[in-house]
């Protein structure tokens, strides 16, 4: 008879002989535990020996509705007995349709039309796609290239990788697919000094660097521009008052498709159900997945417009593009049932009256030397470390490398809170809860950095 210790150990083996842990230095768990999520309860997850971690970046921007709900896994349930799978390819099946139907009454403005994928990634190459084919078909088919702002992580398909402005993790599959352009971020922290109290006329520079883009590649060659209303990688950069509206200015000045890549910003992370809703402005495409089904199984897609539809809807044209498992109907039928939550309780009406406890909680962390500025929105936060608050010195590469791989992911980790902590722009730590948060996981959150950080700096 094994132990429930050997089956442990045994697990470790495999996972370590067996596994492949996606942007992981595998080297790291060479001498200790790969870690082992075996099960999640609302805002919490439990590993293999039974200890609680608070889900501090909700898997990865995915788990919004948090763990274990049995209506979504009875939904899931339901729809494999009756049908497991059939194409999307010249068929339909019913909860592609009631799914589609439903994001489009969700969606902003004429975005009517939901073309599904199975990840992120899929999704931004999807649009892409459809951006060069929809140029074509209109007759400007000189319009290939993308825009998108400095370490802005859009997927790691080769498509999406080309719009992705993070230069490491591009260099090792150069040469790149042929297009991609990038412009400044709106990190209003490390904005250039001419516009660096005046978030206003920063929003609006930096908006300009997207016109000044186009002017430079040549108006007729650029077919897209590529933003999350809260970007991402860096640390959670919102977008300062106006930028957005000057950004569709800009777009329909020059005839180029805005897409907003909500990845992680759709579903409630914000507290809308799409990140342009609550910044005022209407994409031509947004790209979607993770907060969808909740991460009870995969499933991304793109809402389309009306307009960009229409030189595909004649004749015999069609969009020349297609995956086997997009728009699943085991994960059609668990994202419907995910909605199902968010309006049964008022998911977004809780992030929309908590996020303002969540920022201040969080605020209270500028009291630490080592915490420089404290960013985002709804459930989505970004808190980025110096090494001088006064002067906003960034840490060296060593230092960075120390603090954030050596020290603070797995003591944040060890102290019960999964989270990101990431130096691909300068040093952050991303947190991002599921949205059934409230204040008694905020201050949970507030302890543990609070502790974990102290300890850093005394180190450092
Ligand atoms: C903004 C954005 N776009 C695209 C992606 C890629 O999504 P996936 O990992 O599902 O392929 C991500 C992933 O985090 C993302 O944050």
């Amino acid at each position: 008879m094994t132990s429930s210790l050997d089956a442990i150990t045994t697990e470790q083996e495999a996972a370590k002989r067996n596994l492949w842990l996606h942007f992981t230095r595998m080297s790291t768990y060479a001498d200790s535990d790969v870690p082992v999520i075996v099960r999640g309860s609302g805002a919490y997850v439990y590993d293999q020996h039974g200890k609680r971690y608070l889900d501090g970046l909700s898997g990865l921007f995915v788990s919004q509705v948090g763990h274990g709900r049995q209506e979504i896994a009875e939904a899931g349930a339901r729809q494999a007995g009756e049908l497991a799978y059939f194409p999307l390819w010249s068929y339909a099946h019913p909860k592609a349709i009631e799914l589609a139907q439903r994001l489009a009454d969700l969606a902003p403005g004429d975005l009517n039309r939901v073309f599904f994928t199975t990840s992120g990634s899929e999704a931004v190459e999807s649009s892409w796609k459809l951006a060069k084919q929809y140029f074509k078909l209109i007759g400007q088919p000189d319009r290939y290239k993308v825009i998108s702002r400095d370490i802005a992580y859009h997927g790691s398909s080769m498509g999406a990788l080309a719009i992705t402005g993070l230069a490491d993790i591009k260099y090792p599959f150069e040469p790149m697919t042929p297009g991609g352009v990038r412009v400044p971020n709106t990190n209003f922290y490390r904005a250039p000094a001419f516009v660096g109290d005046d978030l206003e006329a920063f929003g609006i520079w930096a908006a300009d660097e997207i016109e000044r883009a186009i002017l430079r590649e040549g108006p007729r060659s650029v077919a897209a521009v590529y933003l999350e209303p809260v970007q991402n990688s860096g640390g959670c950069f919102p977008p300062p008052p106006g930028y957005f509206q000057r950004v569709r200015e800009i777009c329909d000045r020059y005839g180029v498709l805005l897409v907003s890549d909500e990845v992680i910003c759709a579903f409630g992370r914000l507290g809308y159900y799409f990140g342009a809703e609550r910044y005022g402005y209407q994409p031509d495409i947004i790209t979607f997945a993770k907060g969808v089904t909740s991460g009870y199984s995969p499933l991304g897609g793109m809402l389309v417009s009306d307009a960009l539809m229409e030189p595909f809807s004649s004749g015999t044209a069609s969009f020349l593009h297609g995956i086997t498992f997009a728009g699943h109907p085991v994960s059609a039928a668990m994202a419907l049932a995910n909605l199902d939550i968010f309006e049964k309780e008022d998911l977004l009406g809780n992030v929309r009256a908590n996020e303002a406890g969540f920022r201040a909680t969080l605020e209270k962390l500028l009291d630490l030397p080592i915490v420089g500025d404290i960013r985002g929105a709804g459930y989505f936060y970004g808190i980025e470390l110096v090494k001088d608050k006064a002067t906003r010195e960034t840490f060296s590469d060593d230092e960075s490398e120390w603090l954030l791989r050596g020290f603070l992911s797995p003591s944040l980790f060890d102290a019960g809170l999964p989270c990101r902590c990431d130096d691909r722009g300068d040093p952050v730590i991303q947190l991002a809860p599921p949205l059934i948060c409230g204040q008694e996981h905020f201050d949970e959150m507030e302890q543990i950095l609070r502790t974990v950080l102290t300890e850093a700096w005394t180190r450092m």
